[in-house]
């Protein structure tokens, strides 16, 4: 969501601001703002839109001086206008905000009766409002930033800047990831370490409910009931950090390319051998009953496919669900039970909210993350990094078959401690995934095929997925790639849903793909396609050799995969619905890395 930075350096600052914020512009680019205090005065610049129109605007209204705070903005309250940006100022205060305060109303209506009126339709706002209420009532900065936190209910990351305060920084977190960066006679705030990255390689995380004193000599951290607390300062690995295209056009292109380096690297993590070892605690898994799975969109669909591997591998019973739905429904988690919790940044409200619900009743709490410093990280018992790298592109790609990744591992861990897959069959499966990198690069080089298809696809209004096991979970990964990035509505179903409903949407102009590799269940999968054809319908088949060869006359396109052992397609048939994405939305000119509406880190509800 918004990305949040705060510097009070030594060197003039905007521009210091403008870069960091280039790197956080993944969070949101609905508008961008920054303030800083220069000889004693507050001033701010803000912009609609992406951050070079800031940039643009400070060329022509330049703001001098070296304390500031800057902001990028993923709308929740108040539409993407200059007015609703952030920094917000009230009286002394400048304000930037990552989250969402839930109890605002009250506190507007409170704040009304005392004269104090808004300028914004935002929630943010209010934070400011009240901070410079404090402030005008007599209280020093830190003591207005404090009361102002202790009224706030909801999830924010904050960090303020006051009027007649050159060397004052008040940061505070609750819900939402903040983080302090040490430097020389210089300090730092910013919402992750990619934003910090180039200007320190030291940073303290807030823990949930602190707030930290900022001058240039350090930092001061006080916990929820004010008790000064010491934080771990840690260093930041520089190369876990950069961020660059390599020659690629788009962010979401080169991590579709990373696939095969990553997906090397991770394994190398994990094997030994044929041992799979996990950082950290161990999992025993014949002390387990069942697993919980819990995450949003991309993330579950990982878990989804992973029921099939947990299931059949090792007849582990497991449910999966979407974290925004299961942490309101209160579900009973028996003694026995893992919960598993899947999340790319680590940072997903919904998810991060599952998490807690699980704490107290789970036997174990395991995440499966990228950013190993994040909250869901930090907060459970046994944290399964993905290694996937830095994601950039909003469309998750390389995070989601490293997520398969690990999953598979633990299912084959499972199996092997629970004896229901046999030494030389997991043997036998794990030499096919270490050779899952060099398929990787085969099946990248199948990209003009799915180019060519894409372009077709792009042409229409409605597309449909089908799949049929481990194939549907991937049904669903494509459609959400292809609806976030390409803006062409898509639906994924069960091969097997199609005749209880679907196939009434389809005609000549819905293309269909299918997705199905020579498995045991490939030929229940031609008869649904077949169902298709009958109809008009034109069937885009992503399969292997030996499928393609027997799917018959009359399928519009058919995009042939190096075949696989069916226990690893899933990792496989990422690749060809990422990149049918990918091509779809470059032939219709969308923003590919920074589709509209959507931000990289979901961290509010
Ligand atoms: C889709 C996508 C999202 C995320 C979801 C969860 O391409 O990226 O659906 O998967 O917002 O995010 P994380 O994994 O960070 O919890």
């Amino acid at each position: 969501m918004c990305g949040i930075v705060g510097v009070l350096g030594t060197h003039e600052v905007a521009p210091i601001l403008v870069e960091a914020l280039k790197r956080l512009e993944y969070r949101g680019y609905d508008s961008a703002g920054i303030a800083t205090v220069n000889n004693g005065h507050l001033d701010r610049r803000r912009a609609v839109g992406k951050l070079v129109n800031l940039s643009d605007r400070l060329v022509h209204e330049p703001l001098a001086g070296k304390s500031g705070i800057g902001h990028t903005r993923w709308a929740t309250h108040g539409a993407p206008s200059e007015k609703n940006a952030h920094p917000h100022r009230t009286g002394s205060v400048a304000m930037v905000h990552n989250g969402i305060i839930e109890n605002f109303r009250e506190l507007r209506a409170e704040l009304a009766a005392k004269g104090v009126v808004p300028e914004t339709e935002t929630d943010s706002e209010t934070v400011a409002m009240l901070a410079s209420y404090y402030l005008d009532s007599g209280k020093s900065p830190a003591e207005a930033a404090r009361e102002t936190v202790a009224r706030l209910e909801g999830a924010f990351a904050l960090a303020f800047l006051f009027d007649g305060e050159e060397d004052l920084m008040i940061a505070a977190r609750k819900g939402s990831p903040l983080a302090i960066g040490h430097g020389d006679g210089e300090m730092f705030v910013g919402s992750d370490a990619i934003a910090l990255a180039p200007l320190t390689d030291t940073i303290t995380y807030l823990e949930e409910g602190d707030w930290a004193v900022i001058t240039r000599q350090g930092a001061e951290i006080f916990d929820m009931q004010n008790r000064r607390v010491n934080r771990e300062a840690k260093a930041i690995r520089m190369d876990a950090t950069r961020i660059d295209k390599a020659g690629y056009k788009h962010f979401m292109a080169k991590e579709i390319a990373e696939q095969p380096t990553v997906l090397a690297d991770a394994l190398g993590a994990y094997l030994d051998g044929n041992k799979i070892t996990l950082p950290g605690a161990d999992l025993d898994f014949t002390k387990i009953d069942r697993l919980t799975m819990v995450a949003c969109g991309t993330a579950f669909y990982a878990c989804l496919t992973a029921k099939y591997w947990f299931e059949r591998l090792a007849h582990l019973p497991v449910e999966v669900d979407i974290a925004s739905e299961f942490r309101y429904r209160e579900p009973p988690v028996l003694p026995g039970t893992v919960a598993l919790f899947v999340s790319q940044s680590g940072e997903t409200a919904d998810t991060l909210a599952a998490l807690r619900y699980c704490q107290e009743k789970a036997d174990k709490i395991v995440s499966v993350v990228n950013v190993e410093t994040s909250s869901i990280a930090r907060e459970s018992d046994l944290a399964l990094p993905i290694h996937a790298g830095i994601e950039v592109g909003v469309a998750s790609t390389k995070a989601f078959t490293c997520q398969l990744n690990v999953l598979l591992l633990l299912a084959i861990k499972a199996a092997k401690e629970r004896g229901t897959m046999a030494d030389s069959d997991i043997a036998g499966l794990l030499d096919q995934l270490r050779a899952l990198p060099g398929v990787f690069n085969a099946a990248l080089d199948r990209d003009t095929t799915i180019e060519t298809a894409a372009q077709k696809i792009s042409e229409a209004r409605d597309v449909l997925f089908l799949g049929r096991g481990m194939m549907y979970p991937l049904a669903l990964e494509g459609a959400l790639k292809l609806k976030e990035i390409s803006y062409i509505h898509a639906e994924a179903y069960a091969s097997g849903e199609l005749k209880h409903g679907p196939i009434a949407l389809i005609d000549k102009t819905v293309p269909v793909i299918v997705m199905a590799p020579h498995d045991s269940l490939f030929d229940k999968t031609v008869s649904n396609m077949q169902e298709v054809m009958a109809r008009g319908g034109k069937v885009c088949l992503i399969t292997d050799a030996a499928g393609a060869a027997e799917a018959g006359e009359g399928v519009w396109q058919v995009i042939t995969l190096p075949a696989v052992d069916e226990r690893l397609a899933p990792l496989l048939y990422a690749l060809p619905a990422q990149l049918l994405a990918y091509h779809a939305a470059v032939a219709k000119g969308t923003d590919v890395d920074q589709p509209r509406n959507l931000a990289k880190s979901v961290t509010v509800e």
